[in-house]
């Protein structure tokens, strides 16, 4: 599985941390496309390139940080094809696959600590869409990008 991850200064640190959970996972290949410093970005435009590789199929899925997640998930679901969820909290992690088959995975790094962000992820990284009722919705879901 292909996974690009992408943050903007408020969670550079994050990003590290989460690069090394995704390193746990055999065959999971993690592309970084920044930012790589604390100087202040624009997190729309790192959405952008994440959700550009998963829109493509260059990447399966993509992981967005910010300092609240909540700009880069708001950027993130304007673009179509993307389900991003903002998770902190592993139980939403779990039911954004297995309910929404969500294909961006939302955190904010100065409101979640490192230890729970890597359960989010590991609980992100395991779980499958369940698919039946859900794809009706999901479909639903994706079917309002063309109204
Ligand atoms: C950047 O200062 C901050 O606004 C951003 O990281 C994020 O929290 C926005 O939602």
């Amino acid at each position: 599985m292909k996974i690009t991850i992408g943050s903007d200064h408020g969670a550079v640190e994050l990003k590290e941390e989460v690069k090394k959970v995704l390193a746990e996972f055999e065959g999971v290949e993690v592309k970084d496309v920044g930012t790589f410093g604390t100087d202040s970005v624009d997190y729309p435009d790192i959405a952008e390139k994440v959700c550009a590789d998963v829109t493509s199929g260059q990447s399966d899925r993509g992981i967005v940080l910010c300092g609240t997640g909540i700009g880069i998930s708001i950027a993130a679901n304007k673009i179509n094809g993307i389900r991003c969820a903002l998770c902190h909290d592993v139980f939403s992690a779990k039911k954004s696959r297995e309910h929404n088959d969500a294909n961006v995975l939302a955190m904010g790094g100065r409101v979640i600590g490192f230890g729970p962000a890597s359960e989010i992820v590991r609980a992100w990284m395991t779980t499958d869409f369940e698919g039946g009722r859900h794809e009706r919705r999901v479909n639903k879901i994706m079917a309002l990008e063309k109204k």
